[in-house]
């Protein structure tokens, strides 16, 4: 069942959703060679309980730490630690932030240093098929609009997308209905409404789409070690288009970042 959220619990969204892009700001201006991934982690774990909030993922199906940072080949669900970062990495790294008793989910994934241009093209394509998949996000379209916008980027570009990760409904816990498979073909699934509250997130590589799951039971790399992106937002449906509940006054993640996405 999707839960519509009212204009209120919408409003009530938007602050967990600004502190996750707050929280990866801070993140992205962190992040150098050196760093380690549990360096960050206690930063965006201090960061958010100042906050009054609390980091989601914690504790999650027993998940130990605060955010997921996923280098290289490593699409998602990275359990920050020793890995420390080095010039030309790619990280994505993955918020969770639950505040006035609702729940923001964001990710991005940042060069550290100079990365390689195809590397660059990678992260600027997951971008845009974020970008692509959040504009479907309106009234009258169908959920697989979203999906079929983000695999038509993503493959258009020359890039797979991870068939077996999916985005979700967002609320007052982090996962809610419906799934949202970041391919498909266009106008399937639930029409879309007002007050809908999606986290749309595209998972690609830059090789085949194929995943495995790390002896860790969380982390997720590519099984030919290909170069992964994830870029998520939560989103809520409004009359007027898509509202983007994981964004911040004054905050530019792509400026941080130093990527040009539209
Ligand atoms: N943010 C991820 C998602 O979109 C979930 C992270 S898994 C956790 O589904 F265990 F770290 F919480
Ligand atoms: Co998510």
């Amino acid at each position: 069942m999707i839960i519509r959220k009212s204009a209120s619990e919408i409003e009530r969204m938007a602050k967990p959703g600004e502190l996750v892009a707050r929280t990866l700001a801070l993140l992205g201006a962190a992040i150098a060679p050196g760093v380690t991934t549990a360096e960050l982690d206690a930063l965006a774990e201090e960061f958010i309980r100042s906050h009054g909030a609390e980091p989601t993922f914690m504790g999650y199906h027993g998940y130990p730490a605060s955010i997921c940072a996923s280098p290289n080949e490593m699409v998602v669900h990275g359990i920050p630690g020793r890995y420390t970062l080095a010039e030309g990495d790619v990280l994505s790294v993955d918020v969770g932030v639950t505040l006035n008793g609702f729940v923001g989910d964001g990710a991005f994934t940042f060069p550290v240093g100079e990365i390689d241009p195809a590397a660059r093209r990678l992260l600027e394509t997951c971008s845009a098929a974020l970008a692509a998949g959040v504009k479907q996000a309106r009234v009258g379209n169908k959920l697989s609009d979203i999906s079929h916008a983000v695999q038509a980027t993503t493959e258009s570009a020359g890039f797979s997308v991870v068939r077996t990760l999916v985005g979700h409904g967002v609320g007052r816990v982090m996962h809610e209905d419906p799934q949202i498979p970041n391919y498909g073909e266009p106008g399937r699934g639930p029409e879309l409404r007002v007050g809908m509250t999606l986290a749309i997130e595209p998972m690609i590589t830059a090789g085949s789409p194929d995943v495995f799951v790390h002896e860790d039971e969380w982390s997720i790399s590519t099984v030919d070690g290909s170069l992964a992106a994830h870029f998520e937002h939560s989103i809520a449906v409004s009359e007027n288009g898509p509202r983007i509940l994981t964004a911040a006054p004054n905050v530019d993640l792509a400026a941080i970042a130093g990527l040009s996405v539209s």
